[in-house]
């Protein structure tokens, strides 16, 4: 059976132009992966379908009722016995980066709950495996968030890519920036392409690609440094770079 994630939402309908398109849509078509956003209203009960209630305690703004999700959780799990992870999107989450795109994609089943308005009664997070947050800001609601989620992991599964190397280099994958691309044609308005990759060495372009890795890394972004996989010398460079001393 194919990677299947379902979506617990009160928007489904904005899933659908996203999840068509490009490689998840195809995806999609080929059977590689199976991805359904439900209408959280078919898990209420009263007339006005109602998802939402007035915080306890009083205070600004709506909170999303648990008994919808309870229920939808419960059906979803019910319908297919394979194991499942549910997540959580929320802005109180943990952090979203690759290596849990990478921790997800192995997993055969995602449920994602997305909320609206304030927040969830709290309860609502004990049905969570995890809880997820895309960043440091707050968006209406985790609609957005999960479909980065859902593209970021559906990528990875084995299929969704043609060319597997091509997620295996992706900026991320190993803590470091990717290394920079160029294509036809090998000049333009004087920007040439560097004469190394016109060359046709293959472990020289490698040499190239590692060490413009290491550099655009140390430039944009020195934090990664602490987690990558560099040999001593290679983090002899990078610390040189991020203190202005190599001239590159
Ligand atoms: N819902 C609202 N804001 C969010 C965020 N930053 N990440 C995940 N879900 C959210």
């Amino acid at each position: 059976m194919s990677f299947t994630v379902d979506i617990l939402t009160i928007f489904p309908e904005m899933f659908d132009a996203v999840l068509d398109a490009s490689l998840t849509g195809k995806a999609r078509k080929k059977g590689l992966i199976a991805v359904h956003a439900h209408n959280l209203r078919r898990w209420t009960e009263d007339r006005h379908q109602t998802t939402d209630d007035y915080p306890y305690g009083g205070g600004a703004g709506m909170v999303m009722k648990v008994e919808p999700f309870h229920r939808a959780v419960t059906d979803l799990k019910q319908a297919d016995p394979r194991p499942c992870r549910v997540i959580l999107m929320t802005p109180q989450g943990a952090l979203f980066d690759h290596a849990t795109a990478e921790r997800l994609s192995k997993e055969e089943r995602l449920v994602i709950l997305c909320g609206r308005y304030e927040g969830y009664d709290e309860r609502v997070r004990l049905l969570a495996d995890e809880e997820i947050s895309l960043g440091d800001y707050v968006l209406t609601g985790g609609e957005l968030a999960a479909m980065v989620v859902v593209d970021a992991v559906t990528r990875l599964v084995p299929g969704v890519v043609g060319d597997e190397a091509s997620t295996r280099h992706d900026s991320h994958a190993h803590g470091l920036l990717e290394h920079p691309h160029y294509t036809r044609p090998a000049e333009y308005e004087g920007m040439r392409v560097p004469d190394i990759l016109l060359e046709g060495h293959h472990a020289k372009i490698e040499a190239w690609r590692r060490r413009e890795s290491i550099i655009r890394t140390a430039r944009r972004r020195p934090d990664l440094l602490a987690g990558a996989d560099l040999t001593d010398n290679e983090r002899v460079l990078a610390e040189r770079i991020v203190r202005g001393e190599e001239r590159t």
